[in-house]
This record gives C-alpha cells, sequence and structure tokens, in this order.
C-alpha cells in the first residue's frame, strides 16, 4: 500500500469572483518527487499557497501526514514538516549565505545563537548545523560576500538549502529552476535528488519540461484551475487532455529522461 504525504480533497479557490482553483484533488506520495505543471496563470501557485497554508480554500481539504490543516498557520506547518522555497527569490540580499540559511531554522534554534562568534559554538548548534547543511550540498559559504553578490544558480541553491533548515519532512518548490542556464539546471536537478535520497518528498512547480521529466516520477497537471491529468510521467506525452492545454503554450511538454 502506498502510503501517501499529501492529500488534497476538492480544493476551490477564487479572487474576486474569478474561480482560480476549482474542486483540485490529488495525492502525494511519501518519498515521491512529485511534479506539478500547467500552462500560465493555471493556478500552481496558487495552490502552493493553500498547501502552505498563505491562503485559505473556499472549498476542500489540505491533508498532511492524515491530519486536517484547517486553521493551522502557516508558521505552525514550516513546524510540522511542511516547508517551501517561493517562485521569486526571498533571500535577504543585504545578509551573507550562512545568515540567509540561519533564517530558514525559524524558531527551532535560538535566535542570539546567529549573532555568537563560530569559535564559540558547538556542532549541535543552528550555526554549526547551517555551515554542516550548507557543506554537505557542497555550497561554499562565500565568506565576507552579502548574498546579492553570488550568482543567480548559487542563490537558488541557497533558497532551498533554508527552506530545508526547517527539516521538512516534505519542500514545495515553486519554479526552482527559472532563470537557471542548462548546466546550472543539471547541477540543481543533481543537488535535488540527493535531497530526496535523504528521504525527503518534494512536490515542485516547474515549465522547464527536460528539467522536470529527469526528476520527478509522478506529474500532476493544471489547466484553468482544473486537474487534468494524475499519474506517472511517462505517460503524460500520450494524454489527449494534456496536449490540448500545452497546444499554443509557449511552455512545451519536450524534453528527454536524460
Ligand atoms: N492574490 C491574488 N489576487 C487576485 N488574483 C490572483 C491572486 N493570485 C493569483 N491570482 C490569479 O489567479 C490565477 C492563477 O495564478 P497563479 O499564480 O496561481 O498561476 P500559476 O499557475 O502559478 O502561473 P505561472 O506559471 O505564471 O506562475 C491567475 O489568473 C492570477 O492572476
Ligand atoms: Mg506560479
Amino acid at each position: 500500500m502506498s502510503e501517501f504525504i499529501l492529500k488534497l480533497s476538492n480544493i476551490s479557490k477564487s479572487f474576486g469572483g474569478v474561480k482560480v482553483l476549482e474542486n483540485v484533488s490529488f495525492d502525494v506520495e511519501k518519498g515521491s518527487r512529485h511534479a506539478l505543471i500547467g500552462p500560465n496563470g493555471a493556478g500552481k501557485t496558487t495552490l502552493f499557497n493553500v498547501i502552505s497554508g498563505i491562503h485559505d480554500p473556499e472549498k476542500g481539504t489540505v491533508y498532511f501526514k492524515g491530519k486536517d490543516l484547517r486553521g493551522v498557520p502557516s508558521r505552525k506547518r514550516i513546524h510540522k514538516g511542511l516547508s517551501r522555497s517561493f517562485q521569486n527569490i526571498r533571500l535577504m540580499p543585504h545578509l551573507s549565505v550562512l545568515e540567509n540559511v540561519m533564517l530558514g531554522q525559524h524558531s527551532r534554534i535560538d535566535f542570539v545563537d546567529m549573532f555568537k562568534p563560530l569559535d564559540f559554538l558547538s556542532k549541535s548548534s543552528g550555526k554549526g548545523e547551517a555551515i554542516e547543511t550548507l557543506k554537505s550540498f557542497g555550497i561554499d559559504l562565500h565568506k565576507g560576500q552579502t548574498v546579492s553578490s553570488l550568482p543567480y544558480g548559487i542563490r537558488k541553491k541557497i533558497e532551498v538549502v533554508r527552506a530545508l533548515m526547517a527539516k521538512p519532512s516534505l519542500l514545495l518548490l515553486d519554479e526552482p529552476a527559472a532563470g537557471l542556464n542548462t548546466a546550472e539546471t543539471k547541477k540543481l536537478r543533481d543537488f535535488l535528488k540527493e535531497v530526496s535520497r535523504r528521504g525527503i518528498t518534494l512536490l515542485l512547480v516547474d515549465h522547464d519540461m527536460p528539467f522536470v521529466n529527469s526528476l520527478c516520477n509522478q506529474v500532476s497537471v493544471m489547466n484553468f484551475g482544473q486537474l487534468i491529468y494524475d499519474g506517472p510521467i511517462s505517460e503524460l506525452k500520450n494524454d489527449r487532455k494534456v496536449l490540448e492545454a500545452y497546444l499554443g503554450s509557449e511552455n512545451n511538454l519536450e524534453g528527454s529522461n536524460a
């Protein structure tokens, strides 16, 4: 039997009378790398906002690890193991890599730790943990540099590491590969495969199909607020509704599994 970490049941949401999500239901299996795709404006980010508690749905239920999340505020969802990154980078540009990553620990650590010199800290402290995590993913501390001075590809990775500092069991990523070149995208894919190997379930939105195809095993497709496909990524290209949705769209479904 499959175990589901996330269950979405009949989620609906409108803005100013316009339906943006309409009865969206799908499940995310524990340990999977699950993609959520669809043309621009399909409702993907809105669905992420509902899952992470930024928006309340008008109808429907989000279950995380079998529990109904209704009424659970965003911050508490992070503590329960549901963390996310944003479509636009939300790092603090004037802070260092380490400081940005430590912000992802939220209230798990004593905030005062952040300002202590390294030598005074044990490995188990928040700062030590942040350094170890960055190192284990091959990210240099870029000592003394503020995040704003670093290349875009590195900033994207730092944004993911920051979300990981909350020790999530499910990580939501909204367009992690957007704006990256081919080499940076491959590095990000390998990095996310490593994250997945460590037991973290991934649910990610992206328009880059080669990236999605080479990373994910399951996919849900949305169009105009409705779910039009949910299943293995291998069958996606044979689905009539999906092909129709992407016809004439700027994004296409092409992309190898290499
Ligand atoms: N806070 C809001 N107020 C009003 N309308 C909104 C709001 N957020 C999203 N929308 C509208 O909801 C629809 C879905 O937007 P959403 O950002 O969820 O799409 P998306 O699938 O993430 O698109 P993209 O691929 O371009 O990021 C769009 O028509 C958008 O204009
Ligand atoms: Mg979006």
